[in-house]
């Protein structure tokens, strides 16, 4: 997609189709204050009928006399009920809207500074039209979306232009982690997640480090290779390091759990929805994602993405319920349930990170515990951690891009919940009780004092039967994360 800016008072501007917000109960266009009624009289009754109804969407053929041939309509709701997700909500309608049309082009208004920043309108604006029309037809033998271009009508400036450049780094950071994170188990194994990150890596100057099944086992990460040995997938651990900061600034530490498939291994899932157990790679997915948006942006930050990697099956050689092994820590775990495997591989990647990197924090994403679904929902990730300044960091950046989070809380007696009989831990706490925050105290047990924040995002990363429709998340993937951190990390 093709994105363009255009003053907005050129008004003999061209265009397939014109588009302008309004909000509810007003009988304005924002943005097309002054237009000529005497050229569109129906224009009025127009506004009228949409009475600018969230999310509604009404499309007026023009005369002759108009430069656009179509106007369209896009309602915004209430004032009093506008958020920081209004623009980039009702934008994604209006692409989507474009591309039913066919069309090749279609122009946006900016609405006026005094409902919102204009910063922040084209960034929203771009965000929405790029994430909805995304669409995954890779295996479609007819591809069949045609993603048009878009002009945004906004006084033009330097500032501006930075905007919208950095928003579309930004959304193709999402949908690239969509693209990869929607791939069939089949088609996508650690390997391929491996290449994926050199390719990005080649690409943008970053380092790219791949350490693989014999080297694992050799350096001590207990975790990756037991949940890896069930699979002839062979377990990866990816390292990918953005290093634009000062010599001697700590990194950031993004860690990404990547299961390509989760069967359960010998605690074998029910079959119902098991096919969405493709999706349990989307931690790793974001943090791709998130490196390839850095190194594009070209932040004056160090960062450091490690994305443990392997496929959960059930086998002769799989590790089974009883087991103690070794984590890279040097703990050791009793296996209660081989399908707690996210926070066993993620436990050695967090400890190395923490081990090689003395990163000033350390941030994971993961599919982890069906409980945060029963606990928060499929519209709200769980997080967790040892931090309350990174904690509002992170809240802060939430609020602004809209991708939800709510705390929940860790302390001594929930890590006493993980404490095993016969090792210095076990892999899952006691019955369902804290689902969630059980996993996390696996996790907290695998880092000494750094700052940490957890992501169990195992309720948003995909669209599921209760996810709120969203246009820029449209079936499958969503990428979240993506834009959430990368808001973090241009503010630190
Ligand atoms: N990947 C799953 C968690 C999951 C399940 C995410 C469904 C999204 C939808 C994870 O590996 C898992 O299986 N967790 C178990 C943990 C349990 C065995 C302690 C779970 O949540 O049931
Ligand atoms: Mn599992
Ligand atoms: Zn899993």
């Amino acid at each position: 997609m093709k994105i363009r800016i255009e003053n907005p008072n050129n008004s003999k501007k061209k265009t397939a189709m014109l588009c302008g917000f309004v909000l509810e109960d007003s009988d304005k266009v924002l943005g097309l204050e002054n237009i000529d009624f005497k050229i569109i009289p129906s224009i009025k009754q127009s506004i009228n009928d949409i009475g600018g109804v969230f999310g509604k969407i009404l499309v007026i053929p023009t005369t002759d006399r108009t430069a656009s041939q179509r106007i369209l309509l896009a309602g915004l709701g209430k004032k009093e009920n506008f958020t920081n997700d209004t623009i980039r909500f009702v934008s994604g309608k209006i692409a989507q809207k474009a591309r039913e049309l066919k069309l090749k082009e279609f122009s946006i208004i900016v609405p006026p500074s005094s409902l919102i920043e204009p910063i922040s309108s084209v960034s929203q604006i771009v965000e929405g039209c790029k994430m909805s029309l995304y669409k995954f037809e890779k295996y479609k033998s007819k591809k069949e979306n045609n993603i048009p271009d878009l002009t945004i009508l906004v006084s033009k400036s330097e500032k501006i232009s930075k905007a919208i450049k950095i928003a579309e780094i930004v959304s193709d950071g999402a949908i690239y982690t969509k693209s990869i994170a929607n791939l069939p188990p089949n088609e996508c194994i650690p390997a391929t997640l491996a290449n994926f990150a050199r390719i990005i890596s080649k690409k943008n100057n970053m380092k790219c480090n791949i350490i693989s099944k014999n080297e694992l086992k050799k350096k001590g990460f207990g975790g990756i290779t037991a949940v890896g040995q069930g699979s002839k997938n062979e377990p990866k651990l990816i390292i990918l390091e953005y290093n634009h900061g000062s010599r001697n600034e700590k990194p950031i530490v993004l860690v990404g759990k990547a299961v390509t498939f989760d069967t359960g291994g010998i605690s074998l899932k029910p079959g119902e929805k098991m096919d969405e157990m493709k999706f349990d790679k989307c931690g790793g997915c974001t943090v791709i994602g998130i490196m390839k948006a850095v190194s594009e942006l070209k932040l004056p930050i160090n960062v450091v993405g490690i994305i443990p990697s392997v496929e959960n099956m059930p086998g002769g050689e799989s590790y089974r319920p009883g087991d103690i092994i070794k984590l890279y820590s040097g703990k050791t775990a009793e296996i209660q349930n081989t399908d707690a495997e996210g926070r066993i591989i993620l436990a050695d990647a967090l400890s190395y990170g923490e081990k090689h990197y003395s990163p000033k924090a350390i941030i994971d994403f993961a599919t982890l515990t069906g409980a945060c679904i029963i606990a928060l929902g499929t519209n709200i990730a769980g997080i967790v951690s040892n931090n309350d300044k990174l904690t509002q960091k992170i809240m802060e950046s939430s609020k602004r891009t809209t991708e939800e989070i709510w705390e929940l809380p860790l302390n001594g007696d929930y890590m006493d919940m993980v404490k095993s009989d016969v090792a210095d831990m076990k892999n899952v706490g006691i019955g369902r009780a804290a689902g969630t925050i059980t996993a996390a105290a696996f996790l907290r047990n695998a880092i000494e004092n750094t700052p940490w924040i957890h992501i169990d995002i195992a309720g948003v990363a995909w669209t599921q039967v209760a996810t709120k429709e969203k246009p820029y998340n449209p079936k499958g993937a969503t990428g979240f994360g993506v834009r959430l951190i990368l808001d973090y990390l241009q503010n630190i």
